[in-house]
C-alpha cells in the first residue's frame, strides 16, 4: 500500500490539564500511545498521574490501576489533590489478565498503570518486576492500547543508578519515555522526555511539590531571580531547559582549606565541568584556587547540564574568591562555554537567553562575542563594573 493511501485520521490529543505535562508530551496524550513514566521513589509519579486523570475524568473515560497501594491510600492522596481527582475510577489489581479484561470491558480513553512492576502474568513464571514479567506485561498492555486506542501511562520505578531491570527494558517498546527527577528534599522537580515519537525531547516541565499536589512552575525565572542574593559569589545564569530559557542563580563559596587535596563540591552542575573551569581559571584567568575549598551550587536544587553554564560558574568563583559582588544594583547575568585555551565559545540560543535576561531587567548580559572573547577579559569586565559604579 502506498503511504499516501493509508488512512490516518487526525486524532485530537487528550490534554491533561497540567500545562507542563502536556508540553513535555508534545501537546497532550496521543490516543493509543504507550507512555513510560519513570522516576525514583517518592518523587511524585502517582501524584502527577492521579491529578492528570482527575482533570481528564470530566470529559474522558479514565481508569487508574493500582498494584502498589490500597484503594484507601489512593483515596487519601486524591483528597489532597482536590475534588476532581476523586471522580477517577480505580482498580486495585495485580493480575494482568484481570486488568486487561477490565480495560476491554470499560474501554477507557486513558489508563494509568501504577506501577508496571507490580503486575504479573499468571501464565509466566518469575516474580512480578522481573525482566520477563515486565516485558510481557508491557507487551500485552501495548496490544490492548493500540487495538482499543487507549492512551496508557505505565509508571515505573527507576533507582538513582537506573539499575532496576524493570523499566529500562521497555524503552524500545513504548512510544514515549518520561523521566521525573529531582532531589526528594528539594522543592523543584523536573519532567523530561528521553524519547518521544510524537514530539520533541527538548522540553522540560518544572514542578513544585505542595500539600495539595504538584504545582506547575511556569515562572521559574522570576522566582530564581527574585531569590538571587547579589552577594559576592552570586551570578545569574541564563540557561536553556530544553527550548525554554531559564534564569538560575549560581552560588560559589571559596574558603581556605586544611585538606589536601582541597574540597570540590558541586550541586546541580557536573563535577568534572567544575574541575575544568577551575583549571582554566588558574591557567588563563590568573585565579589559582589550589589552596581553597570550592563549593558551587545552583539555587533551588535545579540541575543544569550544558556547557553554557561555564562562564557563570567561573564568574561566581572569581567573585567569591575576591569577595566582590558582581553587578551594581542588580544581579549580573551571564552564559557561555569556556574552552581549554581560555576562550569564550558561543552556545545555542544566544538571543533567547539574552531576551529572557532582559525581560527580568538583567541587561546587559555578559556572554561570548560581546566584546569579551576570552575568559580573562570577561573577568576584568565583570569585576570592574561595580567599582566603576561606586566611583560614579
Ligand atoms: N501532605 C503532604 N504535603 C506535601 N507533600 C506531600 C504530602 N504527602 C506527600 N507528599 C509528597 O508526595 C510525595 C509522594 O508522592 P507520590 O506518592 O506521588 O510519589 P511516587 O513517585 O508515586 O512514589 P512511589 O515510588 O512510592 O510510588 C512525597 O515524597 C512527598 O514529597
Ligand atoms: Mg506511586
Amino acid at each position: 500500500m502506498r503511504l499516501a493511501d493509508v488512512q490516518a485520521p487526525a486524532m485530537p490529543r487528550f490534554t491533561t490539564g497540567i500545562g507542563e505535562f502536556d508540553r513535555v508530551l508534545g501537546g497532550g496524550l496521543v490516543p493509543g500511545s504507550l507512555v513510560l513514566l519513570g522516576g525514583s521513589p517518592g518523587i511524585g509519579k502517582s501524584t502527577l498521574t492521579a491529578s492528570a486523570l482527575g482533570n481528564l475524568a470530566s470529559e474522558r473515560k479514565v481508569l487508574y490501576v493500582t498494584g502498589e497501594e490500597s484503594p484507601a491510600q489512593v483515596k487519601l492522596r486524591a483528597e489532597r489533590l482536590g475534588p476532581a481527582a476523586l471522580n477517577v475510577p480505580i482498580l486495585a489489581e495485580t493480575d494482568l489478565d484481570s486488568v486487561i479484561a477490565t480495560i476491554e470491558a470499560g474501554q477507557p480513553d486513558v489508563c494509568v498503570i501504577d506501577s508496571v512492576q507490580t503486575l504479573y502474568a499468571p501464565d509466566l513464571s518469575g516474580a512480578p518486576g522481573s525482566v520477563g514479567q515486565v516485558r510481557e506485561v508491557a507487551g500485552r498492555l501495548m496490544r490492548v492500547a493500540k487495538q482499543r486506542d487507549v492512551a496508557t501511562v505505565l509508571v515505573g520505578h527507576v533507582t538513582k543508578e537506573g539499575s532496576l531491570a524493570g523499566p529500562r527494558v521497555l524503552e524500545h517498546l513504548v512510544d514515549c519515555v518520561l523521566q521525573f527527577e529531582g532531589e526528594r528534599e528539594r522543592t523543584y522537580r523536573t519532567l523530561r522526555a528521553l524519547k518521544n515519537r510524537f514530539g520533541s525531547t527538548n522540553e522540560v516541565g518544572v514542578f513544585e511539590m505542595r500539600g495539595d499536589g504538584l504545582a506547575e512552575v511556569t515562572d521559574a525565572s522570576a522566582r530564581f531571580v527574585a531569590e538571587a542574593t547579589r552577594a559576592p559569589g552570586s551570578v545569574v545564569l541564563a540557561a536553556m531547559e530544553g527550548t525554554r530559557p531559564m534564569l538560575v542563580e549560581v552560588q560559589a563559596l571559596v574558603a581556605p582549606t586544611e585538606l589536601v587535596p582541597p574540597r570540590r563540591v558541586a550541586n546541580g552542575v557536573d563535577r568534572n565541568r567544575l574541575a575544568l573551569i577551575l583549571a582554566v581559571l588558574s591557567r588563563h584567568g590568573g585565579l589559582a584556587l589550589g589552596s581553597s575549598d570550592v563549593f558551587v551550587s545552583l539555587a533551588g536544587g535545579v540541575r543544569v547540564d550544558e556547557p553554557g553554564a561555564d562562564l557563570a560558574i567561573a564568574l561566581a568563583l572569581a567573585s567569591a574568591a575576591k569577595g566582590m559582588p558582581l553587578g551594581a544594583d542588580r544581579p549580573l547575568a551571564a552564559f557561555g562555554e569556556i574552552g581549554l585555551t581560555g576562550e569564550l565559545r558561543p552556545v545555542a540560543h544566544h538571543e533567547r537567553r539574552v531576551s529572557e535576561a532582559e525581560k527580568f531587567g538583567l541587561a546587559p548580559v555578559l556572554a561570548p562575542g560581546d566584546g569579551a572573547p576570552t575568559l580573562r577579559q570577561a573577568l576584568r569586565r565583570a569585576l570592574a563594573a561595580p567599582a566603576a559604579a561606586e566611583a560614579a
